[in-house]
């Protein structure tokens, strides 16, 4: 599939209301051609509406979109060049592969003759060589999701929107297919717009992730930017594993944690009462070695350790009893460290990683 299928889509100020309710609210967002961004956020948030405002099937109530140099933004879904996948597949049971895949053409009034050529290179992409003549019901449900891609990608589209395709795959399949996702995107080049309520799978497949909370857009950003940097208390504790701390301003780039004064290496926030937002595996057992002098240290007494496989997760109170955790790889170095529950440890916490964001 060729550059053609490269558009940069962009979204101005869209809305939506039913009623009372506010689905989507001024949301606005650039998506560079051929950029694979994820909408993320918890169930009612207004992924599936900013999805449907991008695929024709929602009337905003205020804002546009628009898709290369054209405003889509009333125009009917057969109208616009975007290639669809849903969590349940949508596949026609009747149909056999082949005619599954082949439906956009036929709906397009593309050329019969070239039918097959575009069939059997879009179950190439998605290794389903030679499956044209299997009926949907033979096939498994991985499979099947890979029917619904090919048949997405096999009139070349623009744009391809993907609402929770892999929620309805068990915990490996959908890792594999995260990963054969994030290959077709490179291969294809095609633009992707992907809904998910999984942090994990939109850290692991995105160029970009969108976190929308309430129909609001919270923040946009890279996956590393977003974890290592999220902009406020939601986005911290949605991604990741943090934990949330009350601390208070002690000058420009430090802030007071009980009785331990932390440096960032970041711009604080305004105000005087702050959080502090500290993902698990960022806070550092003090093995005594060589440390960078500048790391931030805390003392704290362990109350729990759990064992959870690849890692151990610790549990411990500041002498204030606040609490804390942290993460330790399951390897048998770390776990050597970890003290038993109810001895004192000091641990580490690098400026950088030092993340507070507005109360
Ligand atoms: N057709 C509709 N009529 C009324 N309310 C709706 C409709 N579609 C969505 N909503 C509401 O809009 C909000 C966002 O929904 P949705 O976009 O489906 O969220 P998500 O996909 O993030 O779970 C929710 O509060 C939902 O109940
Ligand atoms: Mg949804």
């Amino acid at each position: 599939m060729d550059a053609r299928a490269k558009t940069g889509v962009s979204i101005r100020s869209a809305a939506k209301r039913y009623g009372q309710v506010v689905a989507l609210d001024d949301v606005s967002l650039d998506i560079a051609p051929g950029e694979f961004v994820s909408l993320l956020g918890p169930s009612g948030s207004g992924k599936t509406t900013l999805l449907g405002i991008l695929g024709g099937f929602v009337q905003p109530s205020s804002g546009a979109v628009w898709v290369g140099e054209r405003d889509i933004t009333f125009a009917p879904p057969h109208k616009r060049d975007i290639g669809i996948v849903f969590q349940n597949y949508a596949l026609f049971p009747h149909m056999s592969v082949g005619e599954n895949v082949a439906f956009p053409l036929r709906a397009r009034r593309q050329p019969k003759g070239t039918w097959a050529k575009k069939v059997a290179d879009a179950l190439a992409m998605v290794e389903l060589s030679g499956y044209e003549s299997r009926g949907i019901g033979q096939l498994s449900g991985g499979q099947r999701q890979r029917v619904a891609l090919a048949r997405a990608m096999v009139f070349e589209p623009q744009l391809i929107l993907m609402d929770e395709p892999l929620s309805a795959l068990d915990k490996q399949l959908r890792e594999t297919m995260q990963i054969e996702l994030r290959r077709l995107h490179r291969k294809l080049g095609a633009t992707i717009v992907y809904v998910t309520h999984d942090q994990r799978e939109a850290l692991t497949m995105s160029d970009r992730v969108a976190v929308l909370k309430n129909g609001r857009l919270v923040q946009i950003d890279t996956p590393e930017r977003l974890y290592d940097r999220p902009c406020d208390a939601f986005v911290a504790s949605f991604i990741g594993e943090a934990t949330l701390l009350d601390v208070t301003r002690a000058g420009d780039d430090a802030v007071r944690l009980g009785d331990t004064i932390l440096r960032t290496a970041h711009p604080l926030p305004r105000g005087n009462k702050l959080l502090l937002a500290v993902q698990t595996e960022k806070l550092v057992i003090d093995g005594g070695g060589v440390q960078n002098g500048n790391v931030n240290r805390l003392s704290c007494r362990v109350t729990e350790v759990l064992y959870q496989g690849e890692s151990l997760r610790v549990f411990a109170a500041l002498a204030d009893g606040t609490a804390i955790s942290l993460r330790q790889p399951g390897g048998h170095d770390a776990r050597r460290r970890i003290p038993e529950p109810g001895a004192q440890m000091s641990v580490t916490l690098d400026p950088q990683d030092t993340i507070v964001v507005p109360a």
